[in-house]
């Protein structure tokens, strides 16, 4: 799976994808994360990429032309026929629709996404006709794009075959999004003594039906 981040920061998540999971699942080819500078598309003499918004106000906003030309740059690099290439282009955007993890599991069946990080104070209205959708990551106002669309690559990549271990993977494969399912019991490891506070015994008992039947009677 590829994506792509269009940025006027390329590095800034340098460093979160080149570590860990999403290391090993470049490395092993299973997804591909690019980004592109927007300002490689900017236009004129200057080489802008925002302006200030008509009308007045605050802040400045992202141009569209910029935008335009990088998008249709990556659409004609994306595609490999002969199967139908699902894409989406997804614009971050703190008033969008909020990301959750059976968005993750539709994402993780396409083949590229083409994220826009938005910064400042916006984007030029007319970008709502390059793009599939808006979706934000909570209910909260970050300084640009470029955080969520790494937490959405995170959440997709480890939907994807092969890029969890084995043991990893078992342990979401029921996960429906519910809080529930995520943190299912407490877990201990060494020591047994910590200060006082000691492991509780039947999960050193070795009987595993009891430790099972203490588990699901210390699910959340
Ligand atoms: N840009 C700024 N804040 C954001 C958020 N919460 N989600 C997505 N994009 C954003």
């Amino acid at each position: 799976m590829k994506f792509d981040i269009i940025t006027i920061f390329p590095h800034i998540l340098d460093s979160y994808f080149n570590e860990s999971i999403l290391k090993r699942a470049q490395r092993a080819k299973l997804v591909k994360i690019i980004t592109h500078n927007l300002r490689d598309y900017a236009i004129g003499k200057h080489k802008k990429v925002d302006d200030s918004p008509y009308g007045g106000g605050p802040g400045m906003v992202f141009m569209i032309e910029p935008l335009f030309k990088c998008l249709n740059h990556l659409k004609k690099i994306g595609a490999r026929p002969p199967k139908p290439w699902r894409r989406r282009v997804i614009l971050l955007d703190p008033a969008g629709k909020q990301f959750n993890q059976k968005m993750a599991a539709v994402y993780s069946k396409l083949d590229q996404i083409i994220f826009i990080c938005g910064r400042y104070e916006g984007v030029d209205a007319r970008v709502d006709k390059l793009i599939d959708e808006k979706v934000s990551i909570g209910p909260y106002v970050l300084s640009g794009g470029e955080l969520p669309s790494a937490i959405i690559v995170e959440a997709v990549s480890r939907l994807l075959p092969g890029v969890l271990g084995k043991m990893e993977s078992l342990q979401y494969e029921t996960f429906s999004g519910k809080k529930s399912d995520i943190i299912e019991y407490p877990q201990y490891t060494r020591p047994e003594n910590f200060k006082g506070q000691k492991v509780p015994k039947v999960l050193l008992s070795g009987n595993h039906a009891e430790i099972e039947k203490w588990r699901k009677g210390k699910k959340k």
